[in-house]
């Protein structure tokens, strides 16, 4: 008899290197952002309780500041590399950033269980976590069949929030930030990739 890993659900972690005079930028874009963007804080009342998100409003955040054109170059390499891991054949196809937003969550905020409908690659950059920065919290995909919980196996998997350090996922992993802890705001960015027709 021989055991075989069919559906096994890979995700990717790790710093961007060399980011620090980046991450400066990125934060300092954020705040004028998040000061500005009068659709984005109404819409945030309702949806982001307590805390700031940009992305009903200010959603391809990467094709407006200098900073975030910059981290998408950056999270392109990463994605391409996670792509590679999952063995994806891109075939005339290549993956594209489609939406980048910015988040910021100060004590108490949280955001319920959801996936990335459309998409195919998401993640999240973190800028700054605070000690009591909420981890990610990622469902095993079981468990959205209604299945008995895999018996010693845990049904959530957390991933903490660092400064500096992104995770990506495949779009369909669903995932959830339950109420941050931390006293200052823990900051992220997310975003979304797609594959497209090359140009
Ligand atoms: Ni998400």
């Amino acid at each position: 008899m021989a055991f075989q890993e069919i559906f096994p659900t890979t995700i990717a972690r790790g710093p961007l290197a060399s980011s620090q005079a980046l991450q400066k930028e990125l934060l300092k874009d954020i705040e004028l952002i998040s000061k500005e963007d009068k659709f984005g804080k109404e819409w945030s009342k309702k949806n982001y309780i307590g805390g700031y998100t940009s992305y009903a409003s200010l959603n391809n955040l990467h094709h407006r500041y200098p900073s975030f054109m910059e981290f998408q170059k950056r999270i392109n390499k990463e994605a391409e590399k996670f792509a590679k891991k999952l063995g994806w054949n891109f075939k005339g196809l290549e993956l594209q950033m489609t939406d980048c937003w910015a988040n910021i969550m100060p004590q108490g905020t949280y955001h319920t269980l959801h996936f990335h409908p459309h998409s195919v690659i998401s993640g999240a950059f973190y800028l700054t976590t605070p000690p009591g920065s909420v981890a990610l919290k990622l469902e095993d995909p079981r468990m959205s069949f209604y299945m008995n919980a895999p018996q010693g196996k845990p049904m959530y998997r957390e991933v903490p929030a660092e400064e500096g350090r992104f995770i990506l996922f495949e779009s369909w992993l669903r995932h959830e930030v339950p109420p941050n802890q931390s006293r200052k705001s823990r900051i992220s960015i997310s975003f979304n990739y797609a594959l497209e027709t090359v140009d």
